[in-house]
């Protein structure tokens, strides 16, 4: 396995936050996220516009931080990698049209990279701390079942080596990002609402009974029929007590997900299993995740914290392997709000 060890500076856009990182082969010498989280919970959610032009304002200072932070100046960074797909077109444009400008610029390639890719190969990154050192999966024996559980996604993908991804199964309606974040307004904690919901748990008993959606031995997920019991309760009784519905809902939500990884791995005989994306940051699923793979052997990987919600340090990892292949884009890269694997 071969990655671009040379600087890349890698751009990420999609969603609601602007982050800029710099890379070296898996190796993460900076990685700065500028969320607007405070914005959009004005609004209770995310406003693409509102989006967008918050890039616009954040991209340069986000930049620039993320060359200081590794220690480069712009003129030795070798490429520059940006997510194009999936995600909201008017913020994804922002991030796209600055790398093409930063290429053009410093003659360097141009690299447009999968947000989700980027998830997935966010278990490759190793720390520009050296105490840091996850345990990171062999290159050459990559093949494992990874789970993406964000705002926007819940897939269950058969990695079965580099760039060669196959659906086992997603949600046929909400993300179980989507269904935290939905759960959490009715709650009344705003939004993003995952680690809200998470810390108002902590304390809680899941004693509430929700939906836990499709039932037989599909590899997809539904979550629509949760959200809509948690409003019914939440509606209904006026004693609700929030902290055990906090719990209840985690509970859940976490062991529909613990529960069909598995089931995914076991489909494909594999011996590992991923849990990424910013749902993946969830204590709970993290620890039922490996209670359930210490059960049946498997193998379990996580990404650092920080690896988990979105952040263009794995953009640039997945920059690194495919620019290392000799990939690059054109200056007709365009940006896709839907985009398959
Ligand atoms: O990957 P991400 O940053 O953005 C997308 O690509 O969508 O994921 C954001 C999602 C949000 O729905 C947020 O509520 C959820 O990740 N999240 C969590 C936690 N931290 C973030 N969900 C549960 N527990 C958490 N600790
Ligand atoms: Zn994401």
């Amino acid at each position: 396995m071969t990655w671009f060890e040379q600087p890349i500076l890698a751009i990420e856009t999609s969603c609601d936050e602007t982050s800029a990182a710099v890379v070296v082969g898996r190796r993460v010498l900076s990685n700065v996220v500028s969320s607007q989280v405070e914005m959009h919970k004005k609004w209770g959610g995310i406003v693409p516009e509102a989006a967008a032009r918050a890039h616009v304002e954040a991209i340069v200072p986000v930049v620039s931080q993320a060359l200081s932070e590794a220690f480069l100046d712009k003129s030795q960074i070798r490429a520059v990698a940006v997510t194009n797909r999936p995600g909201l077109v008017g913020a994804l444009s922002v991030g796209v049209t600055f790398a093409k400008g930063l290429s053009r610029a410093l003659a360097i390639p141009l690299l447009g990279v999968h947000h989700l890719e980027g998830h997935l190969l966010s278990i490759f990154a190793l720390s520009a701390d050296p105490d840091r050192a996850p345990e990171l999966p062999n290159p050459r024996t990559l093949e494992h079942v990874a789970l993406i559980v964000s705002g926007g996604h819940t897939e269950l993908v058969h990695v079965r080596g580099f760039g060669d991804y196959v659906i086992l199964g997603q949600t046929i309606d909400d993300a179980a990002g989507e269904a935290f974040d939905k759960s959490a307004r009715l709650l009344g904690l705003g939004y993003p609402g995952g680690a809200a919901i998470q810390e108002l748990a902590l304390t809680g008993s899941p004693r509430y009974a929700l939906p836990k959606g499709l039932t037989g031995d599909t590899l997809d997920f539904s979550f629509s029929g949760f959200k809509t019991a948690v409003a019914r309760l939440v509606a209904s009784d006026p004693n609700l007590n929030r902290v055990d519905m906090a719990a209840s809902i985690q509970d859940t939500l976490t062991s529909v997900l613990a529960e069909r990884a598995v089931r995914a791995v076991d489909s494909q005989n594999a011996q590992t299993l991923s849990l990424v994306g910013g749902v993946a940051a969830n204590q709970m699923l993290r620890e039922k995740m490996a209670h359930e793979c210490a059960r049946y052997g498997l193998r379990v990987l996580t990404p650092p914290l920080d690896l988990c919600t979105d952040n263009a340090a794995m953009i640039g990892i997945a920059a690194s392997w495919r620019l290392a292949r000799g990939e690059r884009s054109g200056w007709d890269l365009d940006c896709h709000s839907m985009a398959g694997l």
